[in-house]
């Protein structure tokens, strides 16, 4: 038996990012590493990064700055950097801070038993290329005791559309989806342990061409697994709803009635700088098409203002488009140059105009927002309880459109779905009462 050694992980960015840090904890957890809510208690420390945006990037080496302390008190713990800028920039983090002992990109984590043993020789390890095997079937078995009710799932990673701003084909590489049955397999592994509802991940999800039905096969196959009650997945791209996904939102009850469905922009014009391969009038025919399979689907989106090249009508065609598709709620983000990518050769937007266009922006998908959370108010909706809440008696829960709702019910109901009758709405949650 290995000696338990304690790990520490920190997760940024996307849900993506957090399966990830599960697993590779498994991984590690097979070299006799137990997870540590306490980094000052950890033997090894990992950031699991994200480089989405500029922000995101310099947050990583921020918090190394802040873990220098922590290693001149123990100089044998480990400090290791994993995900998107790790991929993105390699040996630079060992350069740009030294007390980094590992570096790990998203494809390679399955290798992290072998890292360790280089970093316990008191070598650097540096991992990240885009290996030829499946780091899924090297890693061990889903097996982290006492998860909650609710689980991710990649079935599908990496993209091929090459949007003019994105970083992710870069950093997670081109396109691949599982094959269906080892996402069974893993789907069924996790309803044995309590999961009640999976969260089907992909940078590129409705791409996913690993069953012969594609994603709208593997949620039909997913469905008849017993005691699994809830199907949802994300991210998706307007150009793979294909027919059959946009049908599953009104014919398979288990899939919930919720759709992520970033735009980015409403201007033909910028979307055709940004690559998208699509106008903004095919996004809003194919929302209507959507709709109209279940009338009752909660929308969410992304946005980036400030795109280079973007004037003041591109910023109005894209509150216009906001306007008449309306948003449950949506993502909105000021433009960021990232290394690598084709935008970021072109000239910026002021940066006082894309603040400005964003606060625009973000008050009209925030009052959206406020007014789908109010029309909930008086509806009985079923409720997937995950956790206590802050005030004693109450559990929180998620709705079927993933609204976070609380209600004062006993503990015995974490992992059941109860009917709730909504009392109360914020922006960001319900509040309501056991039917
Ligand atoms: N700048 C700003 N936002 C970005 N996103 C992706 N790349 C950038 C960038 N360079 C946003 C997009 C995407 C979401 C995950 O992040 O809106 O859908
Ligand atoms: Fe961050 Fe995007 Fe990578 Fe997710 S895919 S970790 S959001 S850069």
């Amino acid at each position: 038996m290995a000696e338990t050694k304690k790990l520490f992980i920190k997760t940024y960015g996307c849900q993506m990012n957090v399966y990830d840090s599960e697993r590779m904890a498994e991984a590690l957890g097979a070299d006799g590493y137990t997870e540590t809510k306490d980094m000052s208690d950890a033997d090894m420390i990992l950031l699991n990064t994200c480089h989405i945006r500029e922000k995101a990037a310099e947050k990583v080496y921020s918090e190394l700055g802040r873990l220098r302390p922590l290693k001149e008190v123990n100089p044998d713990l480990k400090i290791g950097v994993a995900g998107c800028v790790a991929q993105a920039e390699g040996e630079e983090i060992m350069r740009r801070q030294p007390l980094v002992d590992l570096v790990v990109g998203p494809q390679t984590y399955h290798r992290l038993p072998d890292l360790m043993a280089k970093v316990n020789a008191g070598q650097p390890a540096l991992d990240t290329d885009f290996p030829e095997e499946d780091k899924f079937e090297h890693l061990p078995k889903r097996v982290l005791p006492n998860r909650g009710p609710t689980a991710f799932l990649t079935v599908q990673e990496g993209c091929d559309k090459f949007c003019a701003f994105c970083v992710v084909p870069y950093t997670r590489g081109a396109e691949v989806s599982r094959p269906a049955e080892r996402i069974m397999k893993e789907a069924k592994n996790l309803v044995t342990r309590g999961v009640r509802e999976i969260t089907l991940l992909g940078q590129n999800v409705n791409a996913y061409h690993g069953h012969a039905g594609g994603l709208a096969g593997l949620i039909d196959d997913l469905a008849a697994i017993d005691g699994l009650e809830r199907i949802r997945f994300t991210t998706s791209h307007p150009n793979d709803m294909d027919d059959a996904l946009i049908e599953a939102h009104g014919t398979q009850p288990k899939l919930m009635p919720y759709l992520h469905l970033p735009v980015q922009s409403g201007s033909d014009r910028i979307l055709k700088a940004m690559n998208r391969k699509h106008t903004a009038d095919r996004y809003i025919k194919l929302i209507a098409r959507i709709r109209e399979a279940r009338p009752d689907l909660l929308l969410s989106g992304d946005f980036i203002v400030g795109f280079p090249g973007e004037t003041d009508q591109d910023f109005e065609d894209t509150m216009a488009l906001v306007r008449d598709v309306h948003y449950g709620q949506a993502y909105s983000f000021k433009y960021s140059p990232r290394p690598g990518t084709p935008a970021a050769e072109k000239e910026n937007v002021p940066d006082d105009v894309a603040t400005d266009r964003l606060h625009r922006l973000q008050a009209l998908l925030t009052q959206q927002q406020r007014e789908t959370q109010d029309s909930m108010v008086g509806r009985i909706v079923d409720v997937l309880f995950e956790k206590k809440g802050r005030i004693d008696g109450q559990l929180i829960g998620k709705s079927g459109y993933l609204h976070a709702v609380h209600a004062e019910a006993p503990d015995s109901d974490i992992g059941q779905i109860r009917k709730v009758k909504i009392t109360n709405a914020v922006t960001n949650s319900l509040a309501g009462e056991l039917v």
